[in-house]
């Protein structure tokens, strides 16, 4: 049994509470919590890495970028995992590699979202990227999840392709 499935389900795992923590974001009107434009806004926020949180819309922003930064790892490892697996998974390995590809990508876009004073266009493309990451992340967990679920009803062996 391989640990690198596990790896895959809380990276799932991970990016579907990073979407949510982002909607709170957007939704509660906090998407300014570290200020805007480039800057003391980003990378930094007000001005310093490590802002006071007593400000609400400051805890609720920094704590978004921290989890997106705790979410990326989780996502590098999965996908390391995943690539070191004998048999490796075809498909899902793939979609993994897509991931990492596309989450500083993401980044870079949040920084953005930030730095253009929340432009809609951008924030716009930011949560697209964001559904798609959580998309290519689920399918490859799930295509885990039933590859050893053959596995399993096979004997242990290695379920075909994928
Ligand atoms: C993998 C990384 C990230 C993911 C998956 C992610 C995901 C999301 C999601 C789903 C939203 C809500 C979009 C909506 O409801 O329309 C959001 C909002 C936001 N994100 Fe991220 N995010 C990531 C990284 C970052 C980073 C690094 C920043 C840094 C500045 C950032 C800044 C923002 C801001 C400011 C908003 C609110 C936009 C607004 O108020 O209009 N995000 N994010």
């Amino acid at each position: 049994m391989s640990s690198a499935r596990y790896w895959v389900y809380a990276a799932a795992l991970a990016i579907y509470i990073l979407n949510a923590w982002g909607a709170y974001v957007t939704l509660g009107g906090y998407g300014a919590g570290c200020g805007t434009g480039f800057g003391a806004s980003w990378p930094l926020c007000n001005g310093t890495l490590f802002p006071a949180l007593s400000h609400y819309p400051t805890l609720i922003e920094y704590l978004h970028r921290f989890l997106s930064v705790v979410t990326g790892l989780v996502i590098l490892f999965a996908a390391i995992a995943a690539w070191r697996m004998k048999p490796r998974p075809q498909l899902s390995s793939r979609l993994m590699l897509l991931a990492i590809i596309l989450v500083p990508i993401q980044v870079v876009i949040g920084g953005e979202v930030v730095g253009s004073g929340l432009s809609a266009l951008i924030a716009t493309t930011h949560f697209c990227f964001a559904t798609a990451i959580f998309g290519i992340v689920t399918m490859a967990a799930t295509l885990m999840y039933v590859d050893n679920k053959r596995e399993g009803a096979a004997g242990g062996q290695p379920a075909p392709g994928q």
